[in-house]
C-alpha cells in the first residue's frame, strides 16, 4: 500500500492541498489562487491573505480529497507549511493541519516551503521517467525568494542536506518583476506580462542598457533592487513614457489587463526596456548559478519557484546546461509556482526518517533550511 500524505500549504497567497503517493505520484493538487484580491494593491496584502486563507481551506483540502477518491481516514500522514512566509497565513494552514492530525490520530510533519520547491522538481523529473543526480544546486527564484542551494544526500540517509550557497541582497527577482511592471502600468502579478511582452519586442535598440549586477562580498549573491531603481529613473525622466502608461492604467481599470490588450498600448521604446529588464534578470539568475555548479562541482541544475515559469529563463539554462554538460531540471509551470503537491512531496522522506511534530508546531516566518 502506498504512503498517502495530504499535504497543506498557506505560505503566502496561495490557498493549496495535495495528496502524494510516496512522494512521487501526484493522486490530486488543488489551487486557490489570491491573485484576484491582492491585484488591486499591487502586492500581497498580508491580512487579507490570511482572511482568505480561512475562508478556502476547508473547501480546497475537501476537493483535493474527493479528487484522490480517498477520505480523511485513508491518509497516512498530513504535511504542513510550517515557514518561510507570512506568519498569519502560515497559522491558517498549520492550525487547520494540527486539528486534523489530532482528530484522525494521524501525524503531522512541518515542511519548509523551500524545501517544497525543490521536492516540485523532483516531482516533475520523476513524471518524465528521468531522476535528477546529487550533488546539484538549486536556484529557488519567487517573488518572495531568490536563493541558491547545494542539494547533497548521504548514502542511506532518508532526508537531504541543504547547504545555502548564496541570496538576494535586497529583492527576489520576482519581485523585481512585480515592482517593474506596477511602475510601468502593466498589472499585477508582473512576471507572467512581461514574459511575454518582453518577446514580442522587435529589434528596437534598447532605450538603456543594465551591466551585470554587482554586489559586494560574496560574488554569487543576487541584488535586483538597483536593476528595478535604474528602470524607475528612466522611466521617471522621460516625459515620453507618460502617455502609454496612463493610457495602460486606464485599460488595467477597465479590468483589461490581457497580455493582448496590453500590447497595443506598449511602444517599442517600452518593449526594448522591458526586453533589456529581462535580459539582465535571465543573464544574471543564469551566470551566478552556473558559477555555483561549477564551484561546488555538481553536474546537476534545479530550478524551481515562480519565476523558473519564464520561458527565457528555461531556454538560458537549456543552452548554457547543453554547453556546460550540466543536466537542468524545472517543474512544470504549474509545480513552478505556490503548491501543495510539493509540500506533500517533501513531507514524504521527513515521515520515513520520524521528523514529526507534536501540538506545539508554530509558523516561522524565516525557517532556515539545512
Ligand atoms: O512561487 P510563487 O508563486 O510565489 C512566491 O513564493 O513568491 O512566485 C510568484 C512570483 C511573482 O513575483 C511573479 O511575478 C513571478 O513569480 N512569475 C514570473 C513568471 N511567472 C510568475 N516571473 C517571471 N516570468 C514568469 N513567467
Ligand atoms: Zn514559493
Amino acid at each position: 500500500m502506498p504512503t498517502r500524505i495530504l499535504g497543506i500549504e498557506s505560505s503566502c497567497d496561495e490557498t493549496a492541498a495535495a495528496v502524494v503517493a510516496d512522494g512521487r505520484e501526484i493522486l490530486s493538487s488543488i489551487v486557490a489562487s489570491q491573485i484576484d484580491i491582492h491585484r488591486q494593491y499591487g502586492g500581497v496584502v498580508p491580512e487579507l491573505a490570511s482572511r482568505e486563507h480561512l475562508r478556502q481551506i476547508v473547501p480546497v483540502v475537501r476537493e483535493a480529497l474527493h479528487q484522490a477518491s480517498l477520505n480523511l481516514t485513508d491518509l497516512d500522514a498530513i504535511g504542513v507549511t510550517q515557514g518561510p512566509g507570512l506568519v498569519g497565513a502560515l497559522l491558517v494552514g498549520i492550525t487547520y493541519a494540527k486539528t486534523l492530525a489530532q482528530a484522525l490520530g494521524k501525524p503531522l510533519i512541518p515542511v519548509n516551503h523551500l524545501e517544497g520547491h525543490v521536492h516540485a522538481v523532483f516531482l516533475e523529473a520523476h513524471k518524465a521517467g528521468k531522476s535528477a543526480k546529487l550533488p546539484a544546486v538549486c536556484l529557488i527564484v519567487s517573488g518572495g525568494h531568490t536563493v541558491l542551494y547545494e542539494v547533497t544526500q548521504e548514502a542511506d540517509a532518508p532526508t537531504l542536506h541543504y547547504k545555502k550557497i548564496s541570496q538576494t541582497r535586497d529583492d527576489a527577482a520576482g519581485e523585481a518583476y512585480d515592482k517593474v511592471a506596477k511602475l510601468l502600468a502593466l498589472g499585477y502579478p508582473g512576471g507572467p506580462i512581461l514574459d511575454r511582452l518582453a518577446a514580442a519586442a522587435n529589434g528596437a535598440p534598447p532605450p538603456i542598457k543594465f551591466g551585470p549586477t554587482k554586489t559586494r562580498g560574496n560574488p554569487l549573491d543576487f541584488s535586483f533592487s538597483g536593476l528595478k531603481t535604474a528602470v524607475l529613473y528612466h522611466v521617471r525622466e522621460r516625459c515620453e513614457y507618460g502617455a502609454e502608461i496612463l493610457a495602460r492604467q486606464e485599460a488595467l481599470a477597465r479590468g483589461e489587463r490581457k497580455f493582448e490588450q496590453l500590447l497595443p498600448l506598449c511602444s517599442p521604446q517600452a518593449l526594448a526596456l522591458i526586453r533589456e529588464f529581462q535580459n539582465t534578470v535571465v543573464r544574471d539568475l543564469r551566470d551566478r548559478t552556473f558559477a555555483a555548479a561549477e564551484q561546488s562541482g555538481a553536474s546537476t541544475i534545479l530550478v524551481s519557484g515562480g519565476v523558473a515559469a519564464n520561458a527565457q529563463l528555461r531556454n538560458a539554462f537549456e543552452e548554457r546546461g547543453k554547453s556546460a554538460g550540466i543536466q537542468i531540471f524545472f517543474p512544470s509551470r504549474a509545480l513552478s509556482t505556490d503548491n501543495a503537491a510539493m509540500i506533500a512531496a517533501a513531507a514524504f522522506p521527513r515521515f520515513h526518517a520520524g521528523i514529526l511534530a507534536d501540538t506545539s508546531l508554530n509558523a516561522a516566518a524565516s525557517l532556515p533550511l539545512s
